[in-house]
């Protein structure tokens, strides 16, 4: 016991650790804080989890294009507890997403971003959109069909941005095309640059609620003004203010306790996700689906008209980021009560429903690719030989079936061709099977010739 007091005696000598760290767990928070105000330290304990299961998972990961795709089978199922490192950085990146969006909705409904908090909330814009680039740049790392086409699709997209398109597409390949280069790119983005961003930006944002104190619950009718708010708000605390330790500090343990206790559970009884087939460019899959978090914006992409998601893809996301790091800076006083912000309610429910909707289109997806498609049968083709019946058979094997119906077989993300046949001319199918078109990959550099007159042949007698 002596032994230990005296070595902690000469850590405290030497570091002045406790000196620091008391009065930050003994500083005074406002009364009646409550349960909503649990999601940002939860949102911290995520994004530990994911640290410490990231740098694991990174210890055997092999970041190259020719080895990822193994390495991370290795992982799911040879390495012990790599199986469940896997899950627990899938629920970790689901728990820490949910969370950051919870907090941040907390935060906009009390208006606890108004003064003197403006920088606490511009910081956790960075944080919030540098959390959504952690899960992007990590689903790519799965480096499998998925994600080699979610980046094809997505950064050729992103390359059609007008003016700036084609150099952000090939920053974000590492190249022209995706390539070897591509991965190291991602890895690099999602093991040292945003998780670097991340760990500074978490600092400042920590300083800052220390420094300028957790916002008091709203009360109607009780404007915020700065010139006075300050001095109010120290009065408040040392009236009825209660030290965070223990008075707030169990409520953010309890909650953090829970996460960690579903973040395990769901680990081992659901594990991670599958990862798909091997990348395989010769394989198209043109529509590829995100993980549930970017569902919504999936969907925003699929279901805008022609063209228009070029502009979206980038804009959107900018925008987004640009409109929520002025807002403190245009709507820093007044009111704070939500009943009091009719206008902020209502938009915060206009976006939350239709992110809602968008989320749930996009699970729906019938205009996504069918995957499951059963191959044409014998009695669907016609024939069980010659053009026809090969064509036939090529057709479910190169996957147009995925996208195409055919006789009620197959996807709905093409034209219905079941009788294709009375629409076009031979030449015109062939024209459309080489060069592709709007959301059909172009097949030129992949069939033979021969395939290609036999699809022909195939959809010819389509009538
Ligand atoms: C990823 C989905 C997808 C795949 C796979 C796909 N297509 Fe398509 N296909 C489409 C879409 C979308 C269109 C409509 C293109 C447009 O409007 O420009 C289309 C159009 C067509 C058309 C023209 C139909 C019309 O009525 O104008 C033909 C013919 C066709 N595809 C044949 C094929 C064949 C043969 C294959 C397999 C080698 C195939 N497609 C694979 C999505 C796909």
């Amino acid at each position: 016991m002596k032994l230990l007091r005296s070595i902690a005696n000469w850590l405290e000598d030497r570091t002045g650790l406790w000196q620091m760290i008391r009065p930050m767990l003994l500083h005074p928070v406002p009364p009646k804080t409550g349960w909503s105000y649990i999601f940002g330290s939860a949102t911290l304990l995520a994004f530990m989890i994911q640290v410490v299961t990231g740098i694991a998972l990174a210890t055997i990961y092999i970041p190259s294009s020719g080895q990822a795709y193994q390495s991370l089978q290795y992982i799911t199922e040879q390495a012990p507890f790599g199986h469940f490192l896997r899950g627990a950085h899938f629920f970790g990146a689901s728990a820490m997403v949910l969370l950051v969006g919870l907090h941040a909705i907390r935060i906009f409904l009390t208006g606890s971003y108004k003064f003197p908090r403006e920088m606490n909330w511009i910081s956790g814009t960075i944080l919030l959109f540098a959390t959504l680039g952690m899960g992007f740049t990590g689903q790519i790392l799965r480096w499998d069909q998925n994600a080699l086409w979610s980046l094809v699709v997505g950064a050729e997209q992103a390359g059609r941005t007008p003016l700036i398109g084609s150099q952000i597409g090939h920053f974000l390949l590492g190249g022209p095309n995706v390539g070897a280069d591509t991965l190291s790119r991602f890895f690099a983005l999602h093991v040292f640059v945003l998780p670097g961003l991340l760990l500074m930006v978490v600092g400042l944002h920590l300083y800052l609620v220390l420094r300028n104190g957790i916002s008091e619950p709203p009360e109607r009718n009780r404007p915020v003004d700065p010139a006075s708010y300050r001095q109010w708000y120290q009065e408040l605390l040392s009236n009825s203010g209660e030290p965070f330790w223990p008075a707030a500090v169990w409520r953010d343990a309890v909650f953090g306790v829970l996460v960690i206790i579903a973040i395990i559970s769901l680990a081992f009884a659901v594990g991670p996700p599958d990862i798909g087939v091997p990348p395989d460019p010769s394989l198209l899959h043109a529509q590829p689906r995100p993980d549930w978090y970017f569902m919504w914006y999936f969907a925003v992409l699929a279901l805008l008209p022609h063209g228009l998601e070029n502009y979206v893809i980038l804009l959107a996301p900018l925008l987004g980021f640009l409109v929520l790091l002025l807002l403190p800076l245009v709507a820093n006083s007044g009111d704070r009560h939500p009943l009091n912000r009719p206008w902020a309610l209502c938009s915060l429910l206009l976006i939350l429903s239709a992110m809602g909707a968008l989320w749930l289109a996009g699970l729906q997806a019938d205009w996504s690719p069918d995957f499951n498609a059963k191959p044409l049968s014998a009695t669907v083709i016609g024939t069980s030989s010659g053009p026809v019946a090969r064509g036939g058979l090529a057709f479910s094997k190169r996957g147009c079936l995925y996208c195409h119906t055919i006789s009620d077989q197959g996807g709905r993300r093409g034209p219905n061709l079941t009788t294709v046949g009375n629409r076009l001319t031979a030449q015109q199918m062939t024209i459309r099977i080489l060069n592709g078109g709007y959301n059909m990959p172009a097949y030129g550099g992949i069939l033979k010739a021969k395939d290609v007159e036999d699809l022909v042949a195939f959809l010819q007698s389509r009538q």
